[in-house]
């Protein structure tokens, strides 16, 4: 018999939502893609216009679109984009209050249904909704992560590329930390092909870039005034899941539960982790300088306040 394919429910048909279906169904990431929403008709809609791509970008799954979480059961993987996005001089943190509500009622009915997923959490503040998923769950800390990191990197490995004139591609960089503004781009482990990053650009023009990572959302949301980035955060959503799914083993920074690692002990902030098909297969812990260490701190702390606001 053939083997099951692998299935992804994507929940939320806003614009991340939405756009984690477009790049999950463009990239083939999995065999079978439920996108789930409550507004009746929009993932409905969604997804057979997605269904229609498939001779186009050679999409050889299925996808549907429900209102119905038994649609989604024996799902692999479950990313959570249900929320209320940033509207402009709103900060991720006024997002706290209605987001748990909502990330509450959708990890009981998404886990009840699908007792082995891993949870890959969207929803800002993505530091303490990611811990409330984890909570809800009951999941080990294994198959509960956030996304964040991803997306912050590629944020500064754009702005990189930009100033130095190469292939956005050939950068490799990390941002650790909270997805705030206390978030960490790791300037000196930042480069072009093995080349430092350091050795190419000045302090000042670097430090220029490192703050405008920290102000990447904020500055999307200026411009969009009634939303916030989406096709970026579902791209990095995908890349994860697609790791899990296809246990592809990529080393990618998300917001993992720490218990240790790092200096860091029960909160979940951006790091380097293993994904495969166990979720979050190692935690890689590398010496961070007496600087970086601080920094996290900063970041311990932001998170710190903010799960204590949740309640949980
Ligand atoms: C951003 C939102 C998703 O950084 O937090 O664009």
């Amino acid at each position: 018999m053939a083997e099951k394919g692998k299935k992804l429910t994507i929940v939320g048909s806003g614009a991340v939502g939405t756009a984690a279906a477009q790049w999950a169904v463009s990239r083939n990431a999995a065999d079978s893609i439920v996108l789930l929403d409550v507004v009746e008709g929009v993932p409905q809609g969604k997804a057979l216009d997605l269904a229609q791509c498939a001779p186009l970008c050679g999409f050889t799954g299925s996808i549907a679109g429900t209102n119905d979480y038994a649609d989604s059961s024996g799902s692999d993987v479950v990313i959570i984009t249900a929320g209320l996005a940033r509207k402009p001089g709103m900060s991720r943190d006024d997002l706290l209050d209605m987001n748990v509500k909502i990330v509450r009622s959708v990890t009981e009915e998404a886990v009840r249904h699908s007792p082995d997923a891993c949870i890959v959490v969207v929803t800002n503040p993505i530091d303490a909704m990611v811990y409330t998923a984890f909570k809800v769950s009951g999941f080990p800390r294994e198959r509960v992560v956030g996304m964040a990191g991803v997306l912050d990197s590629a944020r500064y490995r754009t702005f990189l590329a930009w100033e130095l004139g190469v292939a956005p591609s050939d950068i490799t960089a990390l941002v650790m930390g909270i997805h705030g503004d206390n978030m960490l781009p790791l300037t000196r482990l930042a480069s072009v092909n093995g080349v430092p990053v350091e050795e190419l650009l000045s302090r000042e023009k670097l430090d220029e870039i490192v703050n405008r990572t920290q102000n990447g959302g904020a500055e999307i949301v200026q411009h969009l005034k009634t939303g916030s980035a989406f096709s970026t955060p579902g791209r990095a959503a995908v890349e994860m899941a697609e790791s899990i799914l296809r246990d592809k083993k990529r080393v990618l920074p998300c917001a993992a539960y720490l218990q240790g690692e790092f200096g860091i002990d029960g909160v979940f902030l951006g790091v380097p982790v293993v994904l495969g098909s166990g979720g979050v297969e190692k935690i890689v812990e590398f010496e961070l300088t007496p600087e970086e260490k601080d920094a996290m701190q900063l970041s311990v702390e932001a998170v710190r306040k903010q799960v204590a606001a949740t309640g949980l």
